[in-house]
C-alpha cells in the first residue's frame, strides 16, 4: 500500500525518538521511501548516522546547510513527499506549528509544505494536559493536521497517563490511511454545516435546532475517500471531524464570506441550516426592559442564500453543487422546485417534521433529487447517509 510513496519524517527531540527508528524500518518494509529530518533536540536522542543508515538516505538537519540548498531547497523538500510525518511531535514542535513559527529546518518545512501533515505527539502527561498544549492541538486539528495517539501508559519519566507516543505500527496504519489513494484524492470539497446564530443584541440571538451532525458526517466521509475538505461550520453541537480544515462562523453573512474565500472547489455540499433572516435592527448594546413594560420591536432582513449564490456563479462554480431541502410538507414536490429555483445539481430532501425526530437526531431519511430523477434512500444513520453521498460524489467527480 505504501509502495512508491515518499514520507518526509521529522524526528523531534523526545525519548520516543528511538521508536522512530523502528517506524522507518516498518515504512521501508512496506515499500515507502523515507526522507528523514532530524531536529537539533532530536540529535540528542538518536544519532544522524543511525537515522540515515535505516532510511538509506541523507538526513536533513540544518536550514542553512548550503549544500542542501543547492541539492534541494527546503521548499522543494517539503513538497516532494506524499505526506509529512512528525514523530515524535514534542510540545515545543506542536507549539511552533500552531503559532506558525519557522525558525529552523523542521518548522520551516512544516510551514512551506502543501502536503498533509500527520503528527504523533509524545510528551509528559502534564505537558499533554497543559492548557497551552490543549489549545495548540485544537488549532492544529482545525488546520486539518492529522493526529496519531498519544497512548496512555507509563512514561519514561515514571508518570502514568496519556502522552506516550503511538506505537510504530499504529503510526504506520495512520500513515496508510492518510496516504491512501481514495477516489477523491486531489479533489477539494467545501462542506457547510450547523446552524447560524443571528444576533438580536450582544447577548441574544436567533437560531435553529440543527446539531451539525449530518454535515460533520459528510465531511468525515469525504475526507475518508481522500478529499481535501474545507468545513465551514456555524456553532454546532457536534464537533468537526479530524483531518479537515475547519472555518468557524456565527452568522449567515460570515458563512457566505467564508464560502467565497474557500472557492475554488471541485464540489460544494451545503448542509448548513442557514437562518433565513437576521435582525435588521440588531442592537449594539444589551436591550433593557423599561418601566412601562414596552416590548422590543424586532425587524427582520433576509439573509443571502449561500447555496443559490454559489449555484448561480458565472465563473468558478464548483462542478457539483449539492444542497439540502428541509421540508415539513410536500417534501418531494417542494424539493424539486427548490433545486430548480436555487440552480444546484443535486438536492437531498428530508422531512424535518418533529415526529420524524430527524432534526437533532442520529438518523435521516433522504431522497436524492437530480436532473436524472428522484432516488428514495431508506431511513438510515446520518453517517451511512454521508457515506452513500460521498460515494455518489466520488462516482460523479471521478
Ligand atoms: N441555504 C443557504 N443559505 C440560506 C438558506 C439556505 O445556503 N440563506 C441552503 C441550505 O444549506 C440547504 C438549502 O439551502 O442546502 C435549502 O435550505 P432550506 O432551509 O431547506 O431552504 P430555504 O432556502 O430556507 O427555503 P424555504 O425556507 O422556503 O424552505
Amino acid at each position: 500500500m505504501l509502495a512508491g510513496k515518499r514520507v518526509l519524517l521529522i524526528i523531534g527531540g523526545g525519548i520516543a525518538a528511538f521508536k522512530s527508528l523502528e517506524l522507518i524500518r516498518h515504512l521501508r518494509k512496506r515499500g515507502a521511501e523515507v526522507v528523514p529530518v532530524l531536529t537539533r533536540a532530536g540529535e540528542e536522542f538518536v544519532t544522524p548516522l543511525s537515522v540515515s543508515g535505516l532510511a538509506a538516505q541523507k538526513v536533513y538537519r540544518d536550514l542553512f546547510d548550503l549544500t542542501d540548498e543547492s541539492e534541494m531547497g527546503h521548499i522543494e523538500l517539503s513538497r516532494a513527499a506524499d505526506l509529512v510525518v512528525v514523530a515524535p511531535a514534542t510540545a515545543d514542535l506542536i507549539a511552533k506549528m500552531a503559532a506558525g513559527l519557522a525558525n529552523d529546518l523542521a518548522s520551516t518545512l512544516l510551514m512551506a509544505t502543501d502536503k498533509r501533515v500527520l503528527i504523533a505527539p509524545a510528551m509528559n502527561v502534564r505537558m499533554w494536559q497543559h492548557a497551552a498544549t490543549r489549545r495548540n492541538i485544537a488549532t492544529l486539528k482545525a488546520d486539518g493536521v492529522l493526529i496519531a495517539g498519544p497512548n496512555e501508559g507509563t512514561m519514561a519519566c515514571g508518570e502514568v497517563g496519556p502522552g506516550r507516543m503511538a506505537e510504530p505500527l499504529e503510526i504506520v496504519a495512520a500513515i496508510e490511511m492518510a496516504i491512501s489513494d481514495g477516489p477523491l484524492k486531489g479533489k477539494h470539497i467545501l462542506v457547510t454545516s450547523g446552524p447560524t446564530h443571528e444576533p438580536i443584541d450582544p447577548v441574544r440571538y436567533i437560531a435553529n435546532r440543527s446539531s451539525g451532525a449530518q454535515g460533520s458526517a459528510i465531511a468525515r466521509a469525504l475526507a475518508a475517500l481522500g478529499a481535501e475538505v474545507t468545513f465551514v461550520t456555524g456553532p454546532a453541537d457536534v464537533a468537526p471531524p479530524d483531518g479537515v480544515r475547519v472555518v468557524r462562523v456565527q452568522t449567515a453573512l460570515q458563512m457566505l464570506e467564508a464560502v467565497q474565500a474557500t472557492l475554488p472547489a471541485d464540489a460544494g455540499v451545503f448542509a448548513a441550516a442557514v437562518a433565513d433572516w437576521r435582525m435588521a435592527n440588531a442592537a449594539s448594546s444589551k436591550m433593557k426592559k423599561d418601566a412601562k413594560g414596552s416590548l422590543p420591536k424586532l425587524e427582520f432582513a433576509e439573509n443571502p442564500d449561500i447555496l443559490a449564490t454559489v449555484s448561480q456563479m458565472k465563473k468558478g462554480r464548483p462542478a457539483l453543487v449539492v444542497g439540502f431541502a428541509a421540508e415539513t410538507d410536500d417534501v418531494i414536490e417542494n424539493a424539486i422546485a427548490k433545486r430548480k429555483r436555487k440552480g444546484c445539481d443535486w438536492i437531498l430532501a428530508n422531512d424535518v417534521s418533529p415526529e420524524t425526530g430527524i432534526m437533532g437526531g442520529s438518523e435521516n431519511a433522504v431522497t436524492l433529487i437530480s436532473a436524472d430523477g428522484v432516488d428514495v434512500w431508506p431511513r438510515m444513520g446520518k453517517s451511512q447517509v454521508a457515506e452513500r453521498l460521498a460515494a455518489a460524489i466520488a462516482a460523479r467527480l471521478g
